[in-house]
């Protein structure tokens, strides 16, 4: 059971891949965890509240967050990791791929992000942490990403502003910025060829991007921090 002063995390695209890495890991650093997504199955574990909606629609984060609050009281910790990766050549996008982008990576984070603020903002701080990609700041000739780009570039952006516009009230805000990560996102059989994209020669691990998360959970001099965990991407080719 929950005590008032249980911590809380709140974590978008919490169903499979790094989300569902990152509501185990927050169970074990003994957060009460609200997990969503649009497909989430209900929890045997009565520390994790599951919610389903879609995160592009505005409704969802409001009843996300009124749950959570409801259950254990509090929001201290809010992971923005519900994200879509269209890769197509530029004039390829259509209409639907340009919405669904904007949609999820976009708009996903922004009724969340307010909500989450105001209840951080009551209890007297928070954290919350961006799931960006490498791409925004190495585009690469081999993986065709604007729309990543546009949509996790403004999110990057973000990042820096909120943790300026609050630093000095308690919230915290980071990104973490992964290279091509082994999840549910991407098939087996394209793992070779997406391997190659890393200087270290590999593909990365849900692991890597759940410990940088949890790393900069317990980092309280760090906000507005960009941390890329990309196996050298950022670094060059
Ligand atoms: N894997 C990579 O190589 C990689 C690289 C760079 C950045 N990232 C970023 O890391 C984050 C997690 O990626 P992942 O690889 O773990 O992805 P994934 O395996 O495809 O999982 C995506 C998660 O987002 C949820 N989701 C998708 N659309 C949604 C919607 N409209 N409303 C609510 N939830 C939605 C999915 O759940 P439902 O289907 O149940 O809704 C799922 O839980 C994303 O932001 C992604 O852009 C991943």
């Amino acid at each position: 059971m929950s005590t008032q002063h249980q911590k809380v995390a709140v974590i978008t695209g919490a169903s499979q891949g790094i989300g569902a890495g990152l509501v185990e890991a927050y169970r074990k650093l003994g957060y009460a965890v609200v997990a969503t997504s649009r497909t989430i199955a209900p929890a045997d574990d009565a520390d994790i509240l599951t919610v389903q909606g879609d995160i592009a629609d505005p409704a969802t984060a409001e009843r996300v967050i009124a749950a959570g609050v409801e259950r254990f009281g509090r929001v201290d910790t809010l992971v923005n990791n519900a994200g879509v990766f269209v890769a197509k050549p530029f004039t390829d996008y259509t209409q639907d791929d340009y919405a669904t982008a904007t949609g999820v990576n976009v708009t996903g984070f922004f009724r969340i992000t307010q909500l989450a603020v105001e209840h951080m903002l009551a209890q007297g701080g928070g954290h919350i942490v961006n799931i960006t990609t490498s791409l925004v700041d190495n585009a690469d000739a081999n993986v065709p990403s604007v729309l990543a780009s546009l949509t996790k570039g403004g999110l990057q952006s973000a990042t820096k502003s909120l943790a300026i516009e609050y630093a000095t009230r308690g919230i915290r805000t980071n990104a973490v910025a992964p290279g091509t990560i082994k999840t549910p996102m991407h098939p087996e059989e394209t793992h070779a060829a997406l391997a190659g994209l890393h200087p270290v020669g590999r593909m990365g691990e849900q692991s890597d991007i759940v410990d940088a998360v949890i790393y900069l959970e317990n980092a309280p001099f760090v906000t507005g921090e960009i941390l890329h965990v990309d196996g050298g991407m950022s670094a060059g080719h």
